[in-house]
């Protein structure tokens, strides 16, 4: 079956600033995510960081508040960027789809994974905001973040904190989701951590040279 043909780039204004990209993105219906999700979470932070920070797609309190990482994720994400010594204020942050994707269960909205035409066509607004901010460091967090910015045969567990030349940015290093860190068995979480937050230092680090 051939994947739906559907872009987020009739959406995109010419002009851009992020005020008119966070406008234009509130109406995206570049793929069908809008029809089903509260609103369009656009990326945050300050519009010429020197760090931007690329999750998968929003999840339930993201999507209900429309902000980027406010809920559980996010905790870990601060957690780890302030253990790194990353002041999360002076990071942009954002996502490779900007509709949370769900499966509804009852009155639970379950995440779902976005199909590659989906990220496929929110990657518009990840190009224009990487075009407005600039940044000199892209940390892809997880393996939809990091396809969408190395390509879809890039491997998370071979090439993990590496930096590496992407076609949306010079400079960009792919860890792991903070939500794999809640997923991982308890007692192997203070090590999942500890190894997020090393990489998180890599990246602080790759930003003081
Ligand atoms: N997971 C993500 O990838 N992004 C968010 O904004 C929240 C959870």
């Amino acid at each position: 079956m051939k994947a739906p043909q559907m872009s987020a780039a009739p959406f995109v204004p010419e002009h851009l600033s992020m005020r008119a990209l966070r406008e234009a993105a509130a109406g995206c219906q570049g793929c069908d995510l809008y029809e089903h999700a509260t609103q369009t979470v656009f990326g945050e932070g300050p519009a010429h960081a020197k760090l931007v920070l690329v999750g998968e797609q929003p999840g339930d309190s993201e999507d209900l508040q429309g902000h980027p990482f406010v809920g559980p994720a996010g905790r870990v994400l601060r957690e780890g960027m302030a253990a790194a010594g990353i002041d999360p204020a002076a990071a942009y942050i954002t996502n490779a789809v900007k509709h949370f994707k769900f499966v509804q269960r009852g009155k639970r909205r379950i995440h779902a994974t976005p199909k590659v035409y989906e990220i496929r066509a929110c990657r518009p607004w990840l190009e224009a905001e990487l075009e407005v901010v600039r940044p000199s460091l892209v940390v892809a967090l997880g393996a939809t973040a990091a396809q969408t910015l190395l390509g879809p045969t890039f491997r998370l567990t071979q090439h993990r904190g590496e930096v590496l030349r992407s076609e949306l940015a010079d400079r960009v290093m792919a860890t792991l989701h903070p939500s794999a860190i809640l997923r991982v068995p308890t007692e192997d979480r203070d090590e999942t951590m500890r190894g997020f937050i090393a990489d998180l230092r890599a990246a602080a680090k790759e930003l003081a040279v």
